[in-house]
Parts: structure tokens; C-alpha cells; sequence
């Protein structure tokens, strides 16, 4: 069964380089709404902590120093079938293989610095959510 909920956060290269607002237009645009969204800062152990599924990975010390190294700004989004048309929105984790029209094709810089997250499941969204937001936020 679809969901209406999703979790999304603009990652440090995005928000340096003020895409922020162009990125959230994209995001409006495609019919989600804002349930909840903040600009915040994560410690490297926060970064840590919000990937460690990849704790194995070798990218993955990498990848919490980058996600730890400006603001990222945490969003929860809400639309029919959020999860899956989030993903279609942000496109390919690596940029040179993300579709013309998507967020990653338009402000991503490598794989790394991929300018946006999307969860990847109802699941993860709604831990992710709560890795930023308490539940009186999520109106
Ligand atoms: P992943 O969950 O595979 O991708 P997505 O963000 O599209 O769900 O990976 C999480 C993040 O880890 C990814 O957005 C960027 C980073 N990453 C790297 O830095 N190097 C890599 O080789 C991969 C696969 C991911």
C-alpha cells in the first residue's frame, strides 16, 4: 500500500551553494507539501549514527565527514506514494546516471556531494523523520 510520507534532507554542498530554495521549488512543484523542515548542523557521530547502514561501506568515514562539514536542511515531506515518487524526483545516487528533470541532474556534484537524500523506504522515512524532528512537529 502506498504512503503519504517521506523524509528528505539538502545535503551540505547544496545548502553552501544556495540551492536550497531552487530545490524545494522543484520539490513544491512536483505536489509534495511540507510537513516539517529546519536548517541544522550534524556532529560527525550524528552523521555516523543516520548512515550507519553503511558502516562497512569504505566510503563511509568519507561520507560522514562530508555530511558533518556545513548546514543541511532535514524535511519531511508528505504526497500520495511519497517514497517512491521522491525517488523518482532526486533521481540516480550517482549524478552522471541520474535522468534529465531530476533533482540530482540538476545540483548534484559527484556521487558524494549528491545534493539530496531520499529514504528508500515507509520504514526509513518515518525513523529518519524522527532522527530530526520530534512528533509535535510533524503536523
Ligand atoms: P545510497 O543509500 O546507496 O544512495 P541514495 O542516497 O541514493 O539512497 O548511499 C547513501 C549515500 O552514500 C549517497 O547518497 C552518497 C554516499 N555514497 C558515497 O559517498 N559513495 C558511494 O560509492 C555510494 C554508493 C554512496
Amino acid at each position: 500500500m502506498a504512503t503519504n510520507r517521506t523524509f528528505t534532507m539538502i545535503k551540505p554542498d547544496a545548502v553552501a551553494e544556495g540551492n536550497s530554495g531552487a530545490i524545494i521549488k522543484m520539490i513544491e512543484e512536483a505536489g509534495f507539501r511540507i510537513v516539517a523542515i529546519k536548517k541544522t548542523l550534524l556532529t560527525k557521530e550524528r552523521a555516523g549514527e543516520f548512515y550507519a547502514v553503511h558502516a562497512e561501506r569504505p566510503f563511509y568515514g568519507e561520507l560522514c565527514d562530508y555530511m558533518s562539514s556545513g548546514p543541511i536542511i532535514p524535511i519531511i515531506l508528505e504526497k500520495e506514494n511519497a517514497v517512491l515518487d521522491f525517488r523518482t524526483l532526486i533521481g540516480a545516487t550517482n549524478p552522471a546516471n541520474a535522468a534529465e528533470g531530476t533533482i540530482r541532474k540538476a545540483f548534484a556534484k559527484s556521487v558524494q556531494a549528491n545534493a539530496i537524500h531520499g529514504s528508500d523506504s515507509d520504514e526509513n522515512a518515518s525513523i529518519e523523520g524522527f532522527f530530526f524532528f520530534g512528533g509535535i512537529e510533524q503536523f
